[in-house]
């Protein structure tokens, strides 16, 4: 049981922040990462849909043997964990409750904003859970779309993104937050240009983190003779992947495979 891999997947690349967390972590285990890049953005999509994406990535973890599965997207734990949850035969994290309990710990004002994409702020998931930790504390949440594709594109420096900052969080800091949420795989990214914007009062909570320390408390921390491996997977555009992979991880990911899901294989 020990030796068999961490299970990671996202809706693309953005997952490799919490990747890169995991790895520092356990720098023992093997870990596999299934980036579903064919079917990438699960934001806008609707429930049904992230929902079966979900199943047919985390069976497809499992078959390569992972004993636990982190979410490591934001949108498929905020939809899909409780299902996933209740069908895999092994313990499934999602990243909403640790960032959530993150978040009701570091508030002092007990105002909370959350900012993710669609279908997280949408699904009230992160509100529910801040909500059910302490009932005290008021939840402002606003869904930040465009975020994704300027992470993506590399532009954690640049005017359209700082504009971009101004013109989604402008109104959500008025409610004098002080604890922001980063609840999207790829804003962590941007975090550097998120902060300067919010000022040094508002405390940034980032999934990518709070989920690697509740795998810290299942996981006992093995040591061994071996550096763990790491086996990454994805469904389309290996070479984009591994393009914005080099910028999140600093390095090139040698060995990529492409797989396909979705034709019935994996339900
Ligand atoms: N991985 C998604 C998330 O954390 C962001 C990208 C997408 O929309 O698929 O919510």
């Amino acid at each position: 049981m020990d030796k068999k891999p961490i299970g990671i997947f996202d809706s693309g690349v953005g997952g490799l922040t919490v990747f890169k967390e995991i790895r520092k972590r356990f720098p023992y285990e093997d870990i596999i990462y299934f980036g579903d890049t064919a079917r990438v953005p699960y934001g806008p999509k609707s429930r049904n849909t992230v929902i079966e994406y979900s199943i047919q990535n985390a069976r497809f973890l499992i078959q390569q043997g992972a004993k636990i599965i982190v979410i490591a997207c934001n949108t498929s734990s905020a939809t899909a964990l409780t299902q996933l949850q209740k069908l895999l035969p092994v313990p499934v994290l999602g990243v909403i409750e640790p960032g959530a309990l993150s978040a009701v710990k570091m508030s002092v004002s007990k105002r909370i904003g959350v900012i993710g994409t669609e279908g997280t702020i949408r699904s009230q998931a992160y509100s529910s859970a801040i909500s059910k930790l302490d009932k005290s504390c008021i939840v402002f949440s606003k869904p930040c779309p465009l975020f994704v594709p300027l992470a993506e594109e590399g532009w954690q420096d640049h005017e359209a993104t700082r504009l971009t900052i101004k013109e989604y969080l402008t109104s959500l800091l008025q409610n004098d937050i002080d604890t922001l949420v980063l609840g999207c795989t790829h804003y962590p990214i941007l975090k550097t240009a998120i902060q300067q914007f919010a000022g040094d009062k508002v405390t940034l909570v980032d999934s990518a983190k709070t989920v690697t320390d509740k795998l810290d408390d299942i996981l006992p921390n093995r040591e061994s003779k071996k550096i763990g491996e790491d086996h990454f997977y994805v469904s389309d555009n290996e070479e984009k992947f591994n393009n914005i992979a080099s910028k999140i991880l600093g390095m090139n990911i040698d060995k990529l495979i492409k797989v396909r899901l979705g034709e019935g294989w994996f339900l």
